[in-house]
């Protein structure tokens, strides 16, 4: 017998991040899916135990959210891989663990610092979901930041910044540029061609709730028409008073875990595992927004 689908919030604090159980991904009915999909929305992280994933289970659930995007890495392609699902970890061809310095694991190693997936896109990602298929004995978590509660929270920093004076600001977004901050020249000439960066509002008005929140993230380069330096001290502080502990879940990777987030009010990171001595696989699909921000209202 079917149970009902339970949702369990994460954090008594905020709402932000709920346990879902009782729901298999591959086989919800409309209203169950319906359920889900308001969850999704209220509590922007799901994470959803016991779940069995291949990539065509794991494509077919995310295609119920809407249109999905296409990884941006080449080879990832070319290894015959869906481009709808972008794999992340350290295992080479014959199972065993990439180097230290492959191209590959430098890349992943991107994600460690806070961010919202495709915020580089033109139009930004809606909803990524990550399902773990193979898990390292030891860290590889990933951690989620509630930007929405950043926003409510904001006191104006070091420079007593009205947050109502940052409504109209544009940020420009590159991920070539986050890349090249956090771990090097890393896109051949190809790549970089189709990454050309976008244009995001700072403060950006979740369609689903009509709430504001602050999104920044790695790839957030510079606010349009700030003086450099002033500008990425504001981005820094942002993102670091949006990821203070009282706005992070933490998750801690269980074997049949998959975890859905909402790009849209939502930072994320990936932690770090000893790469040289543990496998780490993780698939993720990633479920294409509706509208550049800077044509959303604010
Ligand atoms: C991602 C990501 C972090 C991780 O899938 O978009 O950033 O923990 N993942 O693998
Ligand atoms: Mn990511």
């Amino acid at each position: 017998m079917l149970r009902a689908m339970q949702v369990q919030p994460l954090l008594s604090s905020i709402e932000f991040g709920a346990r879902v159980t009782g729901v298999d991904l591959g086989s919800m009915d409309d209203d169950t899916f319906a359920e889900f999909e308001a969850a999704a929305n209220r509590y922007a992280v799901l994470v959803v135990p016991d779940q069995i994933m291949d990539d065509s289970t794991q494509l077919a659930f995310s295609r119920r959210l809407g249109p999905l995007e296409t990884t941006i890495l080449e080879d990832s392609v070319a290894h015959g891989f869906s481009p709808e699902i972008a794999h992340l970890g350290n295992m080479d061809a014959s199972g065993q663990c990439h180097a230290a310095d492959s191209r590959k694991v430098v890349y992943d190693r991107g994600n460690r610092s806070w961010h919202s997936d495709s915020s580089f896109k033109t139009v930004p990602a809606k909803f990524s979901i990550l399902s773990a298929r193979i898990l390292p004995g030891e860290g590889g978590g990933t951690e989620f930041a509630d930007s929405r509660a950043g926003y409510d929270t904001w006191t104006g920093g070091k420079h007593g910044i009205d947050k109502e004076d940052l409504v109209d600001e544009i940020c420009a977004h590159s991920i070539i540029y986050s890349r090249m901050r956090n771990t090097g020249d890393i896109f051949n000439e190809s790549e970089k061609s189709t990454l050309p960066g976008s244009r995001q509002r700072l403060i950006r008005r979740h369609p689903g709730t009509g709430r504001r929140n602050f999104y920044v993230g790695s790839h957030a380069a510079y606010i349009e028409g700030w003086e450099e330096e002033r500008s990425r001290e504001l981005l820094d502080e942002l993102i670091d008073w949006c990821v203070l502990p009282e706005r992070v879940y933490s998750h801690t990777w269980t074997e049949g875990d998959v975890v859905l987030w909402d790009n849209r009010r939502v930072m994320h990171r990936g932690k770090e595992w000893p790469e040289g001595e543990y496998i780490r696989v993780m698939h993720r699909s990633t479920v294409a927004g509706d509208a550049a921000s800077i044509d959303e209202p604010n």
